[in-house]
């Protein structure tokens, strides 16, 4: 199948006698999914049981009579204000204690049973009225779960739910105790009701014990999300997908996605470039109006493993948004290129946000294919310019990379958790590594740390909590070159750190003696240049020493494929300790111009240029904000 674009309307927002105008434009335009319905609950259903999908039949009718086909959405996010009245206990509660108050959206708690079960009901009144629709070909369950930090919640619910999951999961308060070392401080329970959130102590809360909170936290969120799969299956044979967000970690997405049949996600690169990134003020002036070069095809890579090869973008930006601390104007041609290098990660649909600007209520500067007075946007001519580039190219497949980054959620909780350095940050991290082999221009999938760990030929492994001992042992019995660390495999699932000392890699004599974090004036240079950042393991053995510092404490050590990084390369040292890897492995490495970035696919190396001057590279010039492919021999 050929990647499709389609569009995010809200029917319930404009006339009824608007739809089919608004329907054959989006035709026009060359759309061919239309996602509606996930915001309109309280049109669903005014009071409890007053059900009224007339409106909802209209619109799906005349969407789908115009040839577009309907994502439906269950209207989840945005339980309507009679939901407060029915479950006072249902609103979620921030760290703070306070209750997060109706009037905005995704104000409901993971964990609350009833609500869960509203949501599972309207999913399945749904479903009987539309399962079999010929126009309804995928489904979006909720909308962006954890947009606005509403993952963690400390209400009753959720504290209950907390209880029950530490009992199944450690049986007796003895057991939990000693697994959370709770002799420390006299932190003994003697009973699981007396375990509360870990909030609101007197200095920080035991690591364990807020690790725990996150696995259930996550948990709850699968559970949440697993009640409306369940209520939807047996009533269609539609794809069910679910849109996640960028730069968000505080659920396992890879649980959720389990359940699910196609990973989705929300792209705002100049919003994220603003609001979610930490770079230099020099780089984010640098891409401004385009977004980072690698924040997107990052989020692309992550969510295809997600969706076990299955992905969409949900929401591309297509203007300025309304969120972000600064909201400026994509450069002409940015909203064609993010559609083409979602593409060239393999998306199988990529969806503008939204058809027509809003001129009420929340999002009213924000951007859209049409203004308010329903005349085009810039973004309008590019995303129709982009159906009928796919229309007059061949399909576009995904390729397996010759680079792997494993990745895992509970890493993310457990830094946050014990960061040791302020600006320790698992996202950060797999970031820079993720950079440092796109500048080389290389193309890289991520892997879940259940994967086969085969197919790769170099696999990097930045910062995990813990590394289980069957991924030990198949990464030091695999091909290739393996490049684990730094932090990686330093604590035990509970959180303590094991002996004997990690990383106890099978075979590679080096072992962590010391850990030290830098601040950012104090970089630790390193013998062959460039320097390490953050972070610096002392590590002692007799493994074999690649990479030193000045003062010739081991920074990489390795045993055949088999390497330990004990620090964070900053950009320089990065580019060469993998250009040595790709150099052993027979890997052709590149070095990409500044803000230019490739992407392999079967049968096209697509180039996308960030940079905010036109490129000539590889015998082609590539535009400002411009793609160009070229064809794989
Ligand atoms: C997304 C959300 C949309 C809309 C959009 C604005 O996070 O799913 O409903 O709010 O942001 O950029």
């Amino acid at each position: 199948m050929k990647s499709e674009l389609g569009i995010c309307y809200y029917p319930e927002h404009w006339p009824e006698a608007q739809w089919a105008e608004d329907a054959a434009r989006m035709r026009a335009t060359g759309l061919s999914w239309v996602r509606i319905g996930e915001f309109a609950w309280s049109l669903m259903e005014a009071e409890p049981g007053k059900l009224s999908f007339g409106w909802l039949d209209r619109a799906i009718e005349t969407l789908g009579a115009a040839g577009l086909k309907v994502v439906l959405g269950t209207p989840t996010a945005t339980p309507p204000r009679w939901m407060i009245e029915k479950h006072p206990d249902m609103l979620a509660v921030d760290e703070a204690g306070n209750p997060r108050k109706f009037g905005s959206r995704r104000h409901y708690c993971f964990s609350h049973k009833g609500y869960r079960e509203e949501s599972a009901r309207i999913a399945r009144l749904l479903g009987e009225r539309y399962g079999k629709n010929p126009h309804v070909q995928a489904w979006q369950i909720d909308n962006e779960y954890a947009c606005h930090e509403t993952t963690l919640s400390y209400s009753r619910a959720a504290v209950e739910g907390f209880r029950d999951w530490l009992a199944q999961r450690y049986q007796s308060p003895e057991a939990l105790n000693r697994a959370w070392g709770n002799i420390f401080w006299s932190m003994e329970y003697s009973d699981f009701s007396e375990i509360d959130a870990p909030n609101l102590t007197v200095t920080e809360p035991n690591p364990a014990h807020v690790m725990a909170w996150r696995r259930y936290s996550s948990d709850a969120v699968v559970a949440y999300n697993a009640a409306q799969v369940t209520a939807l299956r047996p009533l269609t044979d539609k794809p069910l997908i679910h849109n996640y967000m960028g730069r968000v970690l505080e659920f396992d997405h890879f649980d959720v996605g389990n359940d699910l049949d196609i990973a989705s996600w929300d792209s705002y690169p100049i919003g994220f470039l603003s609001d979610r990134l930490t770079d230099s003020p020099e780089h984010k002036r640098r891409y401004l109006r385009q977004g980072d070069p690698d924040m997107q095809a990052l989020h692309h890579d992550l969510y295809r493993a997600v969706g076990k090869g299955r992905w969409w973008v949900m929401e591309q930006q297509p203007g300025p948004v309304n969120w972000a601390p600064f909201n400026p104007a994509p450069l002409p041609g940015m909203a064609r290129l993010w559609a083409w290098e979602a593409i060239a990660h393999g998306a199988e649909a990529v969806c503008y946000f939204r058809w027509r600007q809003a001129p009420f209520a929340q999002e009213q500067m924000h951007a859209a294919l049409l203004r308010p007075d329903s005349a085009p946007a810039p973004a309008l001519a590019e995303a129709a310019q982009v159906a009928e580039e796919i229309a007059s190219l061949p399909e576009i497949r995904p390729a397996q990379a010759p680079v792997a980054i494993l990745f895992d959620y509970a890493s993310a909780w457990a830094w946050e958790t014990q960061p040791q350095g302020a600006d320790f940050d698992y996202f950060e991290l797999v970031l820079d590594t993720y950079r440092g082999l796109r500048k080389l221009g290389l193309s890289v999938d991520f892997l879940p740390l259940d994967a086969n760990v085969s197919d790769h030929h170099l696999i990097l492994a930045p910062g995990l909590f813990t590394l289980p001992e069957s991924l030990k042992a198949s990464l030091a019995a695999r091909d290739g070159i393996t490049i684990l660390g730094p932090r990686s495999g330093t604590r035990s699932p509970e959180f303590e750190i094991p002996v004997p000392l990690p990383p106890a890699l099978p075979g590679l004599d080096s072992t962590i003696a010391l850990t030290e974090s830098l601040p950012p004036s104090a970089p630790e240079p390193l013998a062959q240049g460039g320097a390490v950042l953050h972070w610096l393991e002392r590590l002692e053995g007799t493994a074999e020493v690649v990479e030193e510092t000045q003062s010739g404490q081991p920074v990489l050590t390795r045993s055949g494929g088999l390497h330990y990084l004990a620090g964070w390369p900053d950009e320089t040292a990065f580019a060469r300790i993998l250009t040595r890897a790709c150099a052993e492995l027979g890997l052709a490495v590149t070095e990409m111009p500044e803000g230019l970035r490739c992407r392999d696919t079967e049968s096209h190396r697509f180039y996308v240029n960030y940079a905010p001057e036109p490129i000539d590279f590889d015998g082609v010039t590539i535009a400002t904000a411009g793609v160009t492919w070229k064809d794989l021999p």
